[in-house]
């Protein structure tokens, strides 16, 4: 049995991991977040540490001794990363740091979250995992650098990048753009998405399936797990109104340039899941089929 370590498992997509992941019965699980366990579930060990801290690092790996580490923690939202460098750098590189270190004194495997966002978006194609990461913001940044401190730092690893990461999620958790389209929507107001921002979205149950395959599959490396679409914010917008009969018309497509954030972005950073399928049988469900299993089925 595998003894696997969470870490992040109070965020949307590590607590699906962690659901997932503890209903198997060929793996021990054990979550690990900054604060108190947000849904407690019987039979499931959870641990509160601040991996920022090296020596509550140590002492979490001392307590679960993992084969498989996930790390699914961040400040993963851009604009507050552009204004808080310092805090952000903490969280997305000193402390991945911290976790690549005890991954090689225990003979651990990483398997550690990264983003599309690494990417420029200059290219109007879908990225592959060996084209050139530039990143245009201060999140993309640090992102990129968790990767390769990661790759630097251990002997067995494997860094899945994902992509405008949707599905339902629980109170205290942050949204997404499909479920503020939703709100909005449903509610009767107008929302305003970019027309010119392509991107390929991931239902968060295919980046669970993605990781447990990482977890099997023994070669170090990048992989792309995001969705199979490649769309505008704005389509993504469309189709949830459309496959859920919302007023369509209450979308309001704007182009980068007059959305005027403050925070830039990459215009196509849209991801190829080639390699991916190619080496470890990933298999994502479409744009619509995630659509229905976030608001259509319970
Ligand atoms: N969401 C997206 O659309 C998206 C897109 C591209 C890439 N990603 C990447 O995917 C991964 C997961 O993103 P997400 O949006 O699911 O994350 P999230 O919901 O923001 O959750 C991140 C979790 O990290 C935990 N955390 C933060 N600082 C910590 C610390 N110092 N010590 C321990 N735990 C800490 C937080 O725990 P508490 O709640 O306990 O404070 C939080 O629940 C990240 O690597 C992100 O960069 C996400």
């Amino acid at each position: 049995m595998k003894n696997i370590l969470i870490v992040g498992a109070n965020g949307f997509t590590g607590r699906k991991i962690f659901t997932d992941l503890s209903s198997c019965s060929n793996y021990q699980v054990t979550g690990c977040s900054l604060h108190p366990d947000i849904a407690p579930l019987s039979g499931t060990a959870f641990v509160s540490a601040d991996i920022r801290d090296a020596k509550a690092v140590a002492k979490l790996f001392e307590t679960v001794r993992p084969d498989v580490v996930i790390n699914t923690s961040a400040l993963s939202v851009p604009d507050y990363c552009e204004t808080h460098h310092e805090e952000a750098f903490e969280t997305n590189v000193t402390a991945v740091g911290h976790l690549a270190e005890q991954c090689e004194k225990h003979g651990a495997r990483l398997i550690h979250l990264s983003t599309d966002f690494v990417f420029d978006g200059g290219e109007e194609r879908l990225y592959t995992e060996d084209d050139l990461p530039i990143p245009v913001n201060y999140y993309g940044i640090t992102k990129l650098q968790s990767e390769q401190v990661v790759a630097a730092r251990c002997c067995d690893w494997a860094v899945a990048r994902v992509c405008v990461v949707y599905g339902k999620s629980l109170p205290g958790q942050h949204g997404n753009i499909l479920q503020l389209v939703y709100n909005r929507l449903t509610k009767g107001e107008t929302i305003k998405v970019v027309k010119d921002q392509y991107r390929t979205p991931t239902y968060v149950g295919d980046i669970s399936k993605g990781v447990q395959a990482l977890i099997e599959y023994t070669g170090n490396g990048i992989f792309h797990l995001c969705g199979k679409d490649c769309v505008s914010v704005a389509e993504i917008a469309f189709r949830v109104a459309d496959r859920l009969k919302l007023d369509r018309s209450l979308i309001l497509p704007v182009s980068t340039t007059e959305m005027n954030e403050a925070t830039p972005r990459p215009m196509h950073s849209g991801m190829s899941i080639a390699k991916t399928s190619r080496l470890i049988g990933y298999e994502p469900i479409s744009l619509d089929e995630g659509i229905d299993l976030m608001f259509l089925n319970n």
